[in-house]
C-alpha cells in the first residue's frame, strides 16, 4: 500500500515539502493524546524480549530513528508511537540557523538513498530545551543531537557545543557530538583527535554534572580512514564516553553536493562497525546507522555489536509503520533462534 502512495503522489512532490507535512502531522499527533496513546499501544514495541539496556537507558526495542528528521525536537511522542525504540532529535545548534538555500534534499528512488545537504537547519538550543521541557503523555526515549553553530569559527567550536549541552544535556535521555555530518563547513576536520579530545572532555565535563549524568557518545563519518576510526576508538575509551554511533552520511558519491544515505551507505557502515567492536569489545555502547533496510539488516548489525540500531533513508522507502514491522520480525528472529532476547544477541558473530 506505502509503496503505491509512495510510486504514485509522494515521489512527484519535493522530498522537503513531504518531510515538513511529515513532521506537521507528527507534531499534531502529539496534540491528540487519546489517538497516541491508542497508536503506542499498537505499535510502539512492548515484548520483554525486545528490550535493551545501554549506558543506564532502558529501550523497548533496539531500533530507532537516526538524526535529522526530528531537527528540531517537535515530534518525538508521534515518532515513538509509530514504532520507533527511540528519537535522536538535531542536529540542535547553540544558536539557530536556515540551513543551506534549497533545494537541499534529492531523493534517488532506485538506489533506495538519498542525498541532502540541509546544514542543520533548526530553530537553536533555547527553541530545543522548550519544547523537551514539556511534559509527555506516552514513553519515548530521547537522545539529543548537538552540532557547531555554521558562523562560530572552527577556534571556538568547543564553546559553542558546551552552550548547547549545558541547555540540552540535562533534557536528554543521552548526548550526541556531532562531528560528522558534511555539510557545515570545517566540521568533520573536528573528527582529528587533536581538536576532537578537548570538544568531548569539555562536553563531557557539563553531561557528567547532570543529577543523572547524561551518557556521552560521539557521531563519526563512514568516510574516516579505518585508523582514524580506531583513533577516535581508543579517545572514546581513554575519555569515558558512553558509545559510538557510526555512522553519518557519506561524500564518497557522485552525485548532487551533500551527504549520502540509504542502501549505498550500507557495507561500509557495517564495517564500522565491525571495526569499532574488534577494537572496543563490549566496553563502549555502537550504535550502527547507514543503510538498514529491514529486518535482515538490523539482525546483522546487532550480531555484529551494534547494542542499537538507527535508521531514517529506510523508513522513508519503507513507510510508516516501518519500525513496528521490523520490531515484530525481530521478535521472530529472536525466538527462531532460540534466545530468550535480543540482548542476547549482540556481539554473537564479532
Ligand atoms: C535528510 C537527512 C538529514 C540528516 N540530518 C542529520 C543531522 O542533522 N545530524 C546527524 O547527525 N545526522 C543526520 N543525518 C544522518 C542520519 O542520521 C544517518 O546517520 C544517515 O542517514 C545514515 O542512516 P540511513 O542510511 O538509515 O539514512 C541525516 C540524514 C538525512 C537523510
Amino acid at each position: 500500500m506505502y509503496r503505491l502512495v509512495f510510486s504514485q503522489v509522494l515521489r512527484r512532490f519535493d522530498a522537503e515539502a513531504v518531510h515538513r507535512l511529515t513532521v506537521s502531522a507528527l507534531a499534531l499527533l502529539a496534540r491528540l493524546p487519546l489517538l497516541k496513546r491508542l497508536l503506542h499501544r499498537a505499535f510502539a514495541p512492548h515484548d520483554p524480549a525486545l528490550r535493551v539496556s545501554a549506558f543506564g537507558v532502558h529501550f523497548p526495542g533496539p531500533l530507532g530513528l537516526a538524526a535529522g528528521f526530528d531537527k528540531d525536537a517537535a515530534c518525538a511522542e508521534g515518532i515513538a508511537a509509530l514504532g520507533f525504540g527511540h528519537v535522536e532529535v538535531g542536529t540542535i545548534t547553540a544558536h539557530g540557523q536556515p540551513g543551506n538555500p534549497r533545494p537541499r534534499l534529492f531523493r534517488l528512488v532506485r538506489e533506495r538513498a538519498v542525498i541532502n545537504r540541509m546544514g542543520f537547519n533548526n530553530e537553536g538550543a533555547h527553541a530545543a530545551a522548550r519544547r523537551l521541557r514539556k511534559p509527555r503523555s506516552v514513553p519515548v526515549v530521547v537522545g539529543v543531537n548537538i552540532g557547531k553553530t555554521k558562523v562560530v569559527p572552527e577556534s571556538e567550536a568547543t564553546a559553542d557545543y558546551v552552550a548547547s549541552a549545558r541547555l540540552l544535556a540535562p533534557l536528554a535521555d543521552y548526548l550526541v557530538v556531532n562531528v560528522s555530518s558534511p555539510n557545515t563547513p570545517g566540521l568533520r576536520n573536528l573528527q582529528a583527535v587533536s581538536l576532537l579530545r578537548p570538544l568531548l572532555t569539555a562536553v563531557k565535563q557539563v553531561a557528567d554534572a547532570t543529577p543523572r549524568r547524561t551518557p556521552l557518545l560521539v557521531k563519526i563519518a563512514p568516510d574516516l580512514a579505518d585508523e582514524d576510526v580506531d583513533a577516535v576508538a581508543e579517545l572514546a575509551l581513554e575519555l569515558g564516553l558512553d558509545g559510538i554511533i557510526a555512522t553519518n552520511t557519506t561524500i564518497r558519491h557522485g552525485g548532487e553536493t551533500g551527504g549520502l544515505s540509504g542502501r549505498p551507505l550500507k557495507e561500509r557502515s557495517l564495517a564500522v562497525l565491525r571495526r569499532l567492536r574488534a577494537k572496543t569489545g563490549d566496553r563502549l555502547t555502537l550504535v550502527s546507522a547507514g543503510g538498514v533496510e529491514d529486518v535482515d539488516d538490523v539482525w546483522e548489525r546487532i550480531l555484529a555489536g551494534a547494542t542499537l540500531v538507527q535508521g531514517y533513508t529506510g523508513w522513508i522507502y519503507g513507510g510508516p509503520l516501518w519500525a513496528a514491522r521490523i520490531h515484530r520480525q525481530l521478535l521472530r528472529r529472536v525466538h527462531r533462534h532460540g534466545l530468550k532476547s535480543v540482548t542476547e544477541a549482540v556481539g554473537r558473530t564479532a
